[in-house]
């Protein structure tokens, strides 16, 4: 598809589809279709916040003297105050936008990488065209004009390339980065502000001994697993110390940007995690986990509060073993050791140096926000979830339903209505051409694979996938984990947090989640899909539609 088709097809559906409610801040509004919507400036688009936004060729200095080859996201404001955009310095991570609920936002996305690109915004409320759909991809000399009112409470949100079967790559050369939302309910809390408030992009990468990164070197064996890198970047940076005050009180939002890794978080002194935050902003209250799993896509706010550390005292963040091995680990299709860390080893994410004292007045209440739970009951689909499996079929394919992403293609079981609740059952149910069909379990039968403990080819190809649903923030209100491997899960079980708005969960091998969603304000195509950035490229993505 070139955009050129795309608005030819596009406009084969019924008016209405494909209109942009830019107008008419946020309702649908079928008298203001914008044919040229993504090329052209709507001049009636009073912006408060204007960025032009390159995706440029570049290379960066991460390891030492010698510069990696990388592709980077440069923005410069054009409309809007100086704290909106900061470009992080010394790293190819793109820079960080800061935005307040409300405001009107337009990047100009240019495109000058040589391929096509297109910009998704990860978790933000949307319409299908500021969505960075796929078939929306521009080349390189192009622009594409996003306008849109941020409509989402106060959080983390970020922004990725989104091109079919160039996502991985792209994001893993460099182009990502974070869109923070703040709004009032926020601010009235006294949560750490400027330094103390600290963006953690969690990434996983390899480089060769020439300081290049290496991307999936065993082609498509590699892509089946999922890069996993052998060292671990913060901020696009290798050097993953933080130095912080003490008596600071700090937010940390992290980010795992990573393209298919995994990380199970604790501190290295065993006290536990404070997590008040989740994909879609700030939970009721506070929630203290021993440790926590965070997967690919998934952002988390940890309270960090150092008033009863002591100077120089040692505090890291660190990656727990996790009993999930490297499914290629065993050297049977490549990703070995030396190109990637083990799940089931320790490694450090941060390193953080407390130096001097320096208070800061923030503070954690233990009342964060009011309830922003779905009402299960008000999903007509209640007893009989929509349910979608992701899963294996044949020996290399990642499948949805069994289908793989087509273009705008969705299919009966993908139509939604518009202002309505429903359940959706989305399940890992492992590798549905095995002969676990046949034992009368179906899909959800036998789902050990790659725990080590598994058997036949088949069940090699189990996988955790982390599932991603575009354009809204869903509650989860069931957890199956009958399915799952008892040694797996008994070492993961208590870092998941099942509660507030979100947009991607990590499902282990076996496991299905019930989670309840409302589709409001726009019509249109938008995506679901495993955020393994190697399986959503291989075609673990589908489209539903909103009408
Ligand atoms: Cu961050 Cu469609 O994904
Ligand atoms: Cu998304
Ligand atoms: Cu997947």
């Amino acid at each position: 598809y070139n955009r050129r088709s795309f608005i030819e097809t596009a406009s084969l559906f019924a008016a209405g589809f494909y209109v942009m409610p830019l107008f008419s801040s946020c309702k649908m509004d079928t008298s203001s279709a914008h044919p040229n919507v993504g090329t052209t400036i709507n001049s009636d688009f009073n912006a408060d916040v204007d960025i032009q936004l390159k995706a440029v060729q570049s290379s960066t200095t991460i390891l030492s003297v010698k510069k990696t080859d990388t592709y980077s996201y440069k923005g410069s404001l054009i409309t809007g105050d100086k704290q909106t955009l900061q470009q992080l310095e010394g790293s190819a991570l793109g820079p960080i936008m800061r935005v307040k609920k409300g405001d009107k936002v337009r990047i100009r996305f240019e495109n000058e990488i040589s391929e096509k690109s297109i910009i998704h915004w990860h978790g933000l409320h949307v319409s299908h065209e500021n969505d960075g759909h796929p078939e929306h991809v521009i080349d390189k000399g192009e622009t594409y004009i996003y306008e849109f009112e941020v409509m989402n409470r106060a959080g983390t949100y970020w922004f990725h390339p989104h091109p079919h079967g160039h996502t991985g790559e792209q994001v893993y050369k460099g182009l990502a980065g974070l869109f923070i939302v703040t709004d009032e309910e926020e601010k009235a809390l006294n949560l750490p502000t400027g330094d103390y408030d600290i963006p953690v992009v969690i990434q996983d990468k390899t480089f060769d001994k020439n300081n290049q990164l290496v991307y999936l070197p065993n082609g498509r064996m590699d892509q089946m697993q999922g890069f996993l890198g052998n060292q671990i970047l913060i901020n696009g940076k290798v050097d993953n110390t933080l130095s912080l005050n003490k008596d600071g009180k700090y937010r940390l939002r992290l980010l795992n940007g990573s393209n298919s890794r995994a990380y199970k978080l604790a501190w290295n002194t065993g006290e536990s995690l404070t997590v008040f935050g989740v994909d879609g902003g700030l939970l009721e209250s506070p929630k203290k986990l021993p440790y926590l799993l965070l997967g690919p896509a998934q952002r988390v706010d940890v309270w960090l509060d150092l008033s009863k550390k002591s100077e120089n005292e040692e505090l890291r963040l660190i990656h727990l073993p996790i009993p999930l091995d490297n499914m290629m680990s065993g050297g049977m299709m490549g990703n070995k050791s030396e190109n990637s860390m083990p799940y089931n080893s320790q490694f450090d994410i941060l390193n953080i140096i407390i130096g001097e004292s320096r208070k800061n007045d923030a503070q954690l209440p233990e009342r964060l926000s009011v309830s922003q739970a779905l009402d299960p009951a008000d999903a007509e689909n209640r007893n009989s979830p929509r349910t979608f499996n992701f899963a294996m079929e044949g020996m290399m394919k990642w499948t949805i339903n069994g289908r793989i992403y087509n273009g705008m293609e969705v299919a009966e079981d993908e139509i939604v209505k518009l202002n309505t609740t429903e359940v959706w059952r989305i399940n890992n149910g492992g590798n549905i051409s095995t002969k676990n069909q046949k034992d009368g379990r179906g899909m959800m039968g036998n789902n050990r694979g790659m725990m080590g403990n598994g058997s036949g080819m088949g069940n090699m190809m189990q996988m955790p996938h982390p599932v991603h649903i575009h354009q809204l923030q869903f509650n989860i209100i069931n957890r199956n984990t009958e399915n799952v491997d008892q040694n797996l899960w008994n070492a993961l079980k208590d870092g998941f947090i099942d509660e507030g708005r979100q947009d991607s969960v990590y499902l282990l091998p076996g496991m299905y989640m019930d989670l309840v969603m409302r589709f409001e304000d726009f019509k249109g195509l938008f995506l679901y899909h495993c955020h393994n950035l190697e399986h959503e490229d291989m075609g673990m993505m589908r489209n539903f539609k909103i009408e």
